[in-house]
């Protein structure tokens, strides 16, 4: 196998969830989902440097830990012993997606490795061999593997990228604390009714995604929870979508478990005047944009190139 030595910078993206429902606790203990993911522009970089041997991981970020319980280390680890290589890695993130804000930082930073190493190391895995090493990280991290707009089914990690990809401005506002996924998912199962289908996600995919009253039927189900776990981010939720869509926003939400909240707009202007009034009562607001499925693997196609390698998309 040829040797990489060149020190690779990746993008890691954050996702938000339009729309998220839960239909029910599985076997395994997760729950059955319906969501749609959206790649958005606001990402961390992994610098990813290969070492004679181990994985060393580094990040300035007070609250990410730096061992093995980082979900990059593990990826890592778990790429390295799947393909045979007997090399290390030192790992350092940049870290700009909020910790813990249900953007889904902590599972991209992982696919990056992934997606990375398939790379530097001439393993050709693409996305179809990375897939089940991704979905064994966590729920989140297969979505991580496509970007753009998809579709996610069961845990969440049954990925189906839309043809029709949603394309507009974003704001994100950091709620400023850590919500605990498994604590917001344990808190909905005494009043989960279980049912077969979803009821508004299917609705929405099949719809034409235009105009924003195809966005009002979606809801996120973790919501109550969310609010039931960290009770004063309720205010701060509420106030943040209220002033997005005072701004011109067409769709507000929390993201995934929170404690993020973003809103999409339709130009720049609004989203600029959404961050500034948003600023204004003392919150932190970022501006970005959707990331398509397209502008996902270029932005992957030109990080490997410094590589000499290409990301082999199987979809
Ligand atoms: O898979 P991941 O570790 O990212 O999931 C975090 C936690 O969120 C799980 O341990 C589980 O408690 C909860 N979860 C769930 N059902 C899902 C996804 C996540 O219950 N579909």
């Amino acid at each position: 196998m040829k040797q990489a030595r060149r020190r690779l910078v990746v993008p890691a993206y954050a996702k938000v969830n339009l729309g998220l429902e839960v239909l029910g606790l599985r076997e395994d203990g997760y729950h059955e989902l319906r969501t749609l993911f959206q790649a958005v522009a606001l990402h961390d970089d992994v610098i990813i440097e290969p070492r004679a041997s181990g994985v060393t991981i580094e990040c300035a970020h007070p609250a990410v830990p730096c061992d093995e319980r980082n979900l990059a280390v593990r990826a890592a680890q778990a790429l390295l012993r799947y393909a045979g290589v007997k090399r290390g890695l030192a790992l350092t993130l940049v870290k700009r997606i909020p910790v813990a804000g249900g953007l889904g930082g902590g599972s991209s930073d992982a696919a990056a490795v992934l997606m990375a190493l398939d790379a530097l190391f001439k393993l050709n895995l693409g996305t179809t061999g990375l897939y089940p090493i991704a979905r064994r990280l966590g729920a989140d991290v297969p979505f991580f593997l496509f970007g753009g707009t998809a579709l996610g089914l069961g845990r969440g990690d049954e990925i189906y990228p839309l043809r029709r990809q949603i394309e507009s401005q974003v704001v994100i506002v950091d709620a400023g604390r850590a919500v605990s996924t498994p604590a917001v998912f344990r808190r909905i199962d005494g009043g989960l009714t279980p049912r077969e289908n979803s009821s508004t996600i299917y609705r929405f995919v099949s719809s034409d995604l235009d105009g924003s009253a195809a966005y009002q039927i979606l809801t996120n189900e973790l919501e109550k929870a969310a609010f039931e776990e960290a009770p004063e981010l309720a205010g701060v939720v509420r106030r943040a979508r209220t002033l997005m869509r005072g701004a011109g926003a067409f769709f507000a939400s929390l993201s995934g478990s929170g404690s993020s909240v973003f809103g999409l707009f339709d130009d720049a202007h609004s989203a600029r005047r959404a961050v500034e009034r948003l600023r204004s009562t003392g919150m932190t607001a970022h501006r970005c944009r959707t990331v398509s499925l397209d502008r996902y693997q270029r932005a992957w196609e030109r990080a490997l190139r410094v590589a000499g390698a290409r990301p082999t998309w199987s979809q």
